[in-house]
């Protein structure tokens, strides 16, 4: 998976969750590819390794809270009316908390940060992209997008609902020359919080998850989906869901 040298360049991208993960190595690569990246995490710390490892591109860094309006505004400002494509990366689990145990702080939250952050972000880049006739947005959902079995009820309905917003998005804006898409990883070697806090909910999930899923792949194999669907190569793609997960969610 080695970067195509040029394929971004000249092309303003932002990448929210830069600073660890998927979203890091989706920053990394986009450095590598030529591209500007604005690059943003509620971790300041952890972004700043990427100017350490700039590439051939440009980046750019927005520290902040991705899930309150001022940080959006920030990050559209550090674009300055170009915007070429956005990946939503930032993303938190909630615990595998099911629904008899969820509490509304922990609902609210992972909400806030896996969906309508997303839905607040997309909102102010399209202006640009509207302007431009052209864009790209991708949206890291995941497998518990598509099934019921590997997470608890909010991360679990947030991934779902994030599926419903790219389809929407797609379908109104995709004659005006914007794509979205998501993509579905299964296990992804990250640092994402993901221990359980209910016995119960556990006991029923991590039996089905230890007998199904595949082995966890390293954040360089869901980058090279991102790039892939935020360019070219993917212009006839609009809607979709690219799952990413071993073959996982065909068991
Ligand atoms: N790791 C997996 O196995 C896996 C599987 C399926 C889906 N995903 C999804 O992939 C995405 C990336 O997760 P990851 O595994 O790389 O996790 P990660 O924790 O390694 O990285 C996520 C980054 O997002 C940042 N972040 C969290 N909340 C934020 C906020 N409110 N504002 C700004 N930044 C914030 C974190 O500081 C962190 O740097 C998430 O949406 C997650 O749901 C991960």
């Amino acid at each position: 998976m080695e970067p195509i040298a040029g394929r971004f360049a000249g092309h303003t991208v932002i990448v929210t969750g830069a600073g660890a993960g998927i979203g890091h190595a989706t920053a990394l690569r986009l450095l590598a590819e030529g591209a500007r990246v604005v690059a943003t995490d509620i971790e300041e710390e952890r972004l700043a390794s990427l100017a350490e490892e700039r590439g051939a591109g440009a980046v750019v860094m927005v520290a902040g809270d991705i899930s309150r309006e001022a940080t959006v505004q920030d990050v559209v400002a550090a674009c300055a009316g170009r915007v070429d494509a956005l990946a939503n990366v930032a993303g938190i689990m909630d615990g595998f908390l099911p629904v008899a145990e969820i509490d509304d702080g922990t609902w609210d939250r992972v909400l806030a940060v896996n969906l309508t952050a997303v839905m607040r972000l997309t909102r102010a880049v399209l202006p640009a992209m509207l302007v431009a006739g052209r864009g790209s947005i991708v949206n890291v959902a995941s497998i518990a997008a598509l099934r019921g079995s590997v997470a608890g009820v909010a991360y679990t309905a947030s991934k779902h609902a994030l599926l419903g917003l790219t389809r929407s998005t797609a379908f109104i804006y995709g004659p005006d020359g914007i794509r979205t898409n998501a993509v579905a990883p299964g296990g992804v070697q990250t640092s994402i919080v993901a221990t359980p806090r209910s016995e119960s909910a556990w006991a029923r999930i991590g039996p089905v998850m230890q007998a199904s899923a595949p082995p966890s792949v390293d954040a360089a194999s869901l980058a090279a989906n991102i790039l892939w669907l935020m360019s070219d190569e993917a212009r006839n793609v609009n809607g979709a869901v690219l799952s990413s997960d071993g073959g996982w969610s065909a068991c």
